[in-house]
């Protein structure tokens, strides 16, 4: 039995069964390759010489510095600017709309604002990022947005992430990402195929 195939959900109804096929869940397939002794191996960090763990972090910190040197690099995107001129906000809402407009400007740096792209935002929360990416391409109307988040919260934003057939697609996925199987085309997929059997 292939991984994808494990993470079908059964539900009974009163008069008939159903088979719901989340073709996107997939147990564990962000998990890792550990194998499952591994996984079961549980130590404390008091049981480590702290003489090693020293020697762990100078490690890292060597490789981190050698390999994966990220400039900073603030930028900003005009589909915020009535936002951040909005006196009324205060400084986590600010600072937060100043990240998003940051994302959105290294987006367009990389051209990645144009038709018929497919965004998956993990750990979408009320979805605002998608929102706002969406409000700087609004000439593609080709879009599609996937919201993936493990939890649920306020879907007030939502009202406005509805067109008709030919607008861009908004559709939410409730699952943990650990078992988000990316592998596969869910837009319009219904998210859940539903099948009688
Ligand atoms: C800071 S909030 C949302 C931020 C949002 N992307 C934004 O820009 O406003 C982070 C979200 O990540 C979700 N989250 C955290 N870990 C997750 C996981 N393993 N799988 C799915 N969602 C996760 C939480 O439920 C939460 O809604």
């Amino acid at each position: 039995m292939s991984k994808a195939t494990r993470g079908f959900t059964y539900v009974y109804q009163p008069l008939c069964k159903f088979y719901i096929c989340q073709a996107y869940h997939c147990p564990g397939i962000n998990s890792g390759e550990a194998d499952e002794d591994d996984l079961d191996a549980k130590f404390s960090l008091l049981d480590i010489p702290t003489e090693d763990l020293k020697q762990l972090i100078l490690k890292i910190n060597k490789l981190y510095d050698e390999h994966i040197k990220i400039p900073t690099e603030i930028l900003s995107h005009s589909c915020l600017e009535e936002e951040l001129c909005n006196n009324s906000y205060g400084i986590p809402a600010i600072r937060h709309r100043k990240q998003q407009a940051s994302l959105i400007g290294h987006l367009e740096k990389m051209g990645l604002i144009k038709e018929a792209m497919t965004f998956v935002e993990l750990g979408a929360g009320k979805g605002m990022l998608s929102h706002w990416i969406q409000k700087a391409s609004e000439e593609n109307d080709n879009c599609n947005y996937i919201l993936v988040d493990r939890g649920t919260c306020r879907y007030k934003a939502d009202n406005f992430h509805k067109w008709d057939d030919k607008g861009p697609k908004f559709e939410r996925i409730r699952i943990d990402i650990e078992h988000l199987h990316l592998g596969i085309h869910f837009i319009n997929s219904g998210c859940a195929r539903l099948q009688k059997l």
